[in-house]
């Protein structure tokens, strides 16, 4: 049965696709100081737009405060005119990550191009495309239902999910009663395989930290004073080649003490996914083998074990050609991906304790914490998780598969904790959209079939 919303949906799609570019023209790097302006721009454009469509209290939540001046506006809009129904707490960002490296885009990442049913652009799937899906589906919603939604809705969109979501994380805390709600919805996540309808019931937690090493005093004239003076790269090298071992075990002291394994029932269906690690190699990866614990399946590696990763190590001399220095300093930027029951604070503490006790000679080391945020696993056992397998299995003619996400949504552990309401992770992207890498991209036939699965599921919570 396609409803009236649906309807609309189909309709208009074309348009929907057309504003989604326009707000991926808007370069909202969270990240990036530079960028701030843009950011707050992409807010007012999501804000306009949820006013446009009926949304009631749109507003821009400030997040900066004096100790976080760089803080982005979240936006907040809400529509709670059926007194006794449930209300639905829909979550999205609109924040991206930084595009470089630039010349690995084919089409530059701030002018969006369609090519081949895809939609390219930084932020196109993650996770501006999967937030404008709630919005269109709220504007199918209203169309269809003369104004009014089948269900009490409550909008929160953040600026800052690619850097933690500190600000979201304080309003929760402090002003929980102002997002009250039965369930939340966030679309941030990807399908475990093209057609194959997907919610994730677990995420990882992460810290985000820099590793300084300090040497000499000033860069330093490499054979004049290499063999006498202490080489932060050397150094920094010599910590992170103590992380892990050549099998891929962390050997921070404790890091596994709390490391839940998954239940016999988890692990049966992960099996039972369709998963070919040869293709995941070649296709995904594209390196000559992978890497990680003997032992543990992929999915398990990626899901249900801790994991150390470098990101960077700023500093020094990068440029074309060769300079004979010794840098007075250098930065590595090193997350850890944590899983269920690891907590950011004791994990954190346990690896700036074992850092420092590998301090190389004639160095100095200050170990920082970025962000952190916790690991989640929520439950599958209750209505809005019937709600949204149904909803997909009415747009994807399948039964839905669970999945875990081996990456970190950090708001999620405190809508559980904080909110305590259930939430529904129900994201429609790909394994190779590229996300935080170049050539992102967001499949438009599941921009589609997410608007229609999410109009599915606020009329089913409603019901
Ligand atoms: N949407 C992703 C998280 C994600 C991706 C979950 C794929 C499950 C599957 C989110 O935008 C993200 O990238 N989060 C960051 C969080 C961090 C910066 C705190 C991450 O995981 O690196
Ligand atoms: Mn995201
Ligand atoms: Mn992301």
């Amino acid at each position: 049965m396609t409803t009236k919303a649906v309807e609309f949906a189909q309709e208009n799609e074309g348009r929907f696709v057309e504003e989604l570019k326009a707000l991926l023209r808007i370069p909202s790097v969270s990240t990036a100081p530079e960028h701030a302006g843009d950011v707050r721009k992409a807010a007012e454009f999501v804000a306009a737009e949820l006013t446009r469509i009926g949304m009631e209290n749109v507003r821009l939540i400030e997040t900066a405060t004096a100790e976080r001046p760089g803080g982005h506006p979240l936006v907040y809009a809400d529509w709670l005119k059926l007194p006794g129904a449930p209300t639905v707490l829909c979550y999205g960002h609109y924040d991206v990550q930084p595009a470089e490296p630039l010349d690995e885009w084919k089409s530059p990442p701030f002018e969006p191009t369609e090519r081949d049913g895809n939609i390219y652009a930084r932020g196109a799937v993650d996770d501006k495309g999967q937030m404008w899906m709630h919005v269109k589906a709220l504007e199918s919603l209203f169309a269809a239902g003369a104004g009014k939604l089948p269900v009490n809705v409550r909008v929160t969109v953040e600026g800052e999910e690619e850097v933690g979501g500190e600000g979201i994380a304080a309003f929760v805390r402090e002003h929980g009663e102002q997002l009250k709600a039965d369930v939340a919805l966030v679309s941030d996540t990807e399908m475990f395989a093209p057609d194959l309808p997907t919610l994730c019931v677990g995420l990882r937690g992460m810290i985000y930290t820099e590793i300084e090493a300090r040497g000499a005093r000033t860069d330093l004239h490499s054979g004049m004073y290499g063999g006498a003076a202490p080489n932060p790269f050397v150094a920094l090298s010599q910590v992170i080649a103590q992380l892990k071992d050549a099998d891929g075990k962390i050997l921070i002291p404790g890091f596994y003490d709390k490391v839940a394994v998954p239940t016999d029932a988890e692990l049966k269906a992960w099996r039972a996914l369709p998963f070919d690690e040869e293709h995941y190699r070649e296709t995904e990866v594209g390196s000559v083998s992978l890497t990680g614990e003997p032992g543990y399946s992929v999915l398990e590696r990626t899901w249900a074990r801790p994991t150390v990763d470098v990101h960077g190590m700023p500093g020094g001399f990068i440029g074309a050609g060769a300079k004979t220095v010794i840098p007075a300093k250098a930065v590595a930027k090193v997350s850890m991906r944590l899983v269920p029951d690891m907590t950011p604070a004791e994990s954190f503490a346990q690896y700036k304790a074992y850092v420092e006790s590998l301090c190389p000679k004639g160095i100095v080391l200050e170990v920082r914490l970025i962000h952190s945020g916790d690991p989640i696993v929520v439950s599958t056992d209750n209505i809005y998780v019937k709600a949204a397998t149904d909803a997909m299995h009415a747009v994807f003619g399948k039964e839905t598969v669970f999945v875990r996400g081996g990456g970190s949504i950090p708001i999620v552990g405190d809508f559980v904790r904080e909110l305590k309401i259930p939430t529904v992770l129900m994201g429609f992207g790909l394994p190779d959209d590229n996300l935080h890498a170049p050539n992102e991209k967001f499949h438009l036939a599941n921009f589609y079939r997410g608007i229609e699965s999410i109009i599915g599921f606020l009329i089913g919570v409603g019901a």
